[in-house]
């Protein structure tokens, strides 16, 4: 995995300095593009920029979301690109919940015995650039998404398992914007099965397609219609 993130990381480095990554018809919306190089996962981030932009550049309204922030090094970024909506970060900051496990275990798709308990509610705050917008949901989520009346234009989900990321799509998706996006991740991980089942389930069930992504773990996007 470590060979994997090195190799994307200096591959992505190199592609964006040769300028490799988007054609140049860039050039005509005439505005400078925010990456950061030194996210390791270029696809994803740069994906998220662009998105970002079409939000903007339409004046979609509506807040933003992520479930599943552990460090809240993606968070970061949304909070970055998304400076003036409020940002809803919904995480245990404690690592898996007992009930999640216990399901992946009986569905067969993982042992969910990573440990991301290393983190805490101050120190995703000091990481993201504009704090005043963001908004805490500590604890078990779905339970911690009762009672918020808000839409969203962007939400990420990434709780690596198959409950919290079904139960993210069938919370979020009818609270979406029309041309909102839901990214969610780990769709193509073979160490975290249950985001791929999470996303075939509620796509076969509500009749709705995505666009999967090249970027490291496998996202896929959900658009509002
Ligand atoms: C892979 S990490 C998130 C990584 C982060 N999005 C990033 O890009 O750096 C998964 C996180 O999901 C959280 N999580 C998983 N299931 C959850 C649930 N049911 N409720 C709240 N948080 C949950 C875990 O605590 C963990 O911090």
């Amino acid at each position: 995995m470590f060979l994997i993130k090195a190799f994307n990381y200096l591959f992505g480095k190199w592609l964006f300095s040769h300028k490799a990554h988007l054609s140049y018809s860039l050039k005509y919306s005439g505005r400078r593009r925010d990456l950061d190089i030194n996210y390791l996962d270029y696809i994803r981030l740069a994906t998220l920029e662009l998105v970002a932009n079409e939000i903007q550049k339409k004046n979609l309204p509506g807040n933003v979301a992520e479930v599943g922030v552990y460090k809240g090094k993606f968070a970061k970024y949304i909070n970055q690109y998304f400076p003036s909506r409020k940002l809803y970060l919904f995480d245990t900051f404690e690592g898996f919940n007992e009930k999640d496990i216990q399901t992946e275990k009986e569905l067969g798709l993982n042992d969910a015995n990573q440990d991301f308990s290393n983190t805490s509610v101050d120190k995703v705050l000091h990481l993201m650039p504009f704090p005043k917008q963001c908004i805490i949901k500590k604890g078990f989520f779905p339970d911690t998404a009762a009672g918020i009346e808000d839409s969203f234009v962007f939400v990420s989900l990434d709780t690596d398992l198959y409950e919290p990321i079904y139960q993210g799509l069938i919370y979020f998706y009818p609270r979406m914007e029309k041309g909102g996006y839901i990214f969610v991740h780990d769709v193509n991980n073979d160490s975290y099965k249950g985001a791929a089942k999470a996303v075939a389930k509620f796509s076969e069930e509500q009749g709705l397609s995505f666009v999967p992504l090249p970027d490291s773990c496998g996202s896929v996007v959900f658009i509002k219609d």
